[in-house]
């Protein structure tokens, strides 16, 4: 039987498909183990999600949405002039993973594991099963993002969380922020202490820049950036689109280089983004969330010393400030992996109903190297 693994991410879904052999192989979408979870409705009368969607999204913004998971208590979504259903919106996604997985395994998986944010209570959660049914998947089985991402570490660096250790996972993602602590145990791991920022992830940091932007050319370009900021036509719509796109990439670029050029639609200007004026817009978040962590730690009755590890998983996790605030603020260095968006989804298909084989994990420890058996 196959295991389906699915990650609806705020702004990425992530599917893993887990076969009977217990190997696990990630979902590809146009070649790409990463679907954007946005959706666009086409005048047609279709729904088009991930790369798709993000292409026509500059036909007509207004029947976009770049991150349904968001407006997961709006009850409807206007796209376009057609009103949709929220559970409906996302079912079009989780379709999409459902034809994939389906394509993939040569029939519909037997088990389907779905994860959620730790916080997310049962009103929230019975839409994300309303949306699996809808998209014609088996009745899933709900699993906590940090459960899924503890259970990844157990397959990974099995033997050196010992029953009794915990380890602390800092997940930071396009919209939100989950700090937790988690015990293993004999068969799987226990939550100890959770703490989490509902607003806080990628895309705050792209409002950030933007306002920042705003600050320089707000009053030199007033009209041009009132227009971008409240879009009056289509082009408007355009624009900001275009803008948005460009700042996410410039704040990723920004990981790696000390500087990047944003092109400002309508002003047409080229900006200039460093990585230090980045720096002084994401450290008021930044600095939330490793306080954020440091509480969910005390919460545990713990210190950082105590921990096998902390872990940095979401795609934001990727700001390398996140790494040095936490290394000043705890005193220890984290730990971060390669592929940080695929940490929760390979852990969900990992978890629980016995242990996985322990398969070469697809995505390594690359700083801090890997938590060492001999040292806990
Ligand atoms: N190199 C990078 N530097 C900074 N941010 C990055 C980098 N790469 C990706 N991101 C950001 O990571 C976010 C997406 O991460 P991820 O896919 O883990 O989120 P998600 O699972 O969709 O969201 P959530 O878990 O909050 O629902 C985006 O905001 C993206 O811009
Ligand atoms: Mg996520």
């Amino acid at each position: 039987m196959h295991v389906l693994g699915i990650d609806f991410g705020t702004s990425n879904t992530v599917a893993v498909l887990r076969s009977a052999d217990g190997r696990v192989r990630p979902l590809l979408f146009d070649g790409a183990p990463i679907l954007p979870s946005a959706v666009y409705y086409n005048s047609d009368g279709r729904m088009l999600v991930g790369r798709d969607a993000e292409r026509n999204a500059r036909m007509d913004p207004a029947r976009f949405e770049p991150n349904p998971k968001r407006r997961i208590d709006d009850g409807s979504l206007f796209l376009g002039t057609s009103e949709i259903p929220v559970p409906q919106v996302f079912a079009y996604v989780l379709q999409q993973v459902a034809l994939e997985a389906q394509r993939q395994a040569g029939q519909m998986p037997g088990q389907v594991r779905l994860t959620h944010p730790a916080r997310w209570g049962e009103r929230r959660r019975a839409i994300l099963v309303d949306s699996a049914r809808l998209a014609g998947l088996p009745a899933p089985q709900l699993i906590p993002e940090p459960v899924a991402a503890a259970s990844y570490f157990t397959s990974v660096l099995g033997t050196a969380v010992p029953p009794g250790r915990s380890l602390a996972i800092y997940d930071l993602g396009g919209g939100t922020f989950d700090a937790t602590v988690v015990r293993r145990t004999q068969t799987g791991f226990e939550v100890l202490a959770e703490e989490g920022v509902g607003d806080i992830g990628g895309l705050d940091f792209d409002h950030g820049i933007v306002e920042h932007l705003g600050k320089t050319y707000g009053a030199s370009h007033a009209a041009d950036w009132q227009r971008l900021l409240s879009p009056a036509d289509d082009r408007d719509r355009r624009y900001r689109r275009m803008l948005y796109e460009d700042v996410r990439g410039a704040k990723e670029t920004l990981s790696r280089t000390a500087s990047a050029d944003i092109h400002l639609p309508a002003l047409e200007v080229d900006a200039h983004l460093t990585r230090a004026e980045f720096e002084d817009i994401a450290r008021p978040p930044l600095e939330r969330t490793v306080d954020c962590l440091q509480r969910a730690i005390s919460a545990a009755r713990m210190n950082p010393a105590d921990l096998v590890g902390i872990f940095l998983v979401g795609g934001s996790s990727r700001i390398p400030m996140i790494s040095q605030l936490i290394h000043s603020k705890l005193g220890v260095p984290p730990q971060t992996f390669e592929q940080p968006e695929t940490v929760v989804v390979e852990g969900a298909v990992r978890a629980a109903s016995g242990p996985a084989p322990a398969d070469q994990p697809r995505t390594r420890p690359t700083s801090g190297g890997p938590v060492s058996p001999a040292g806990h």
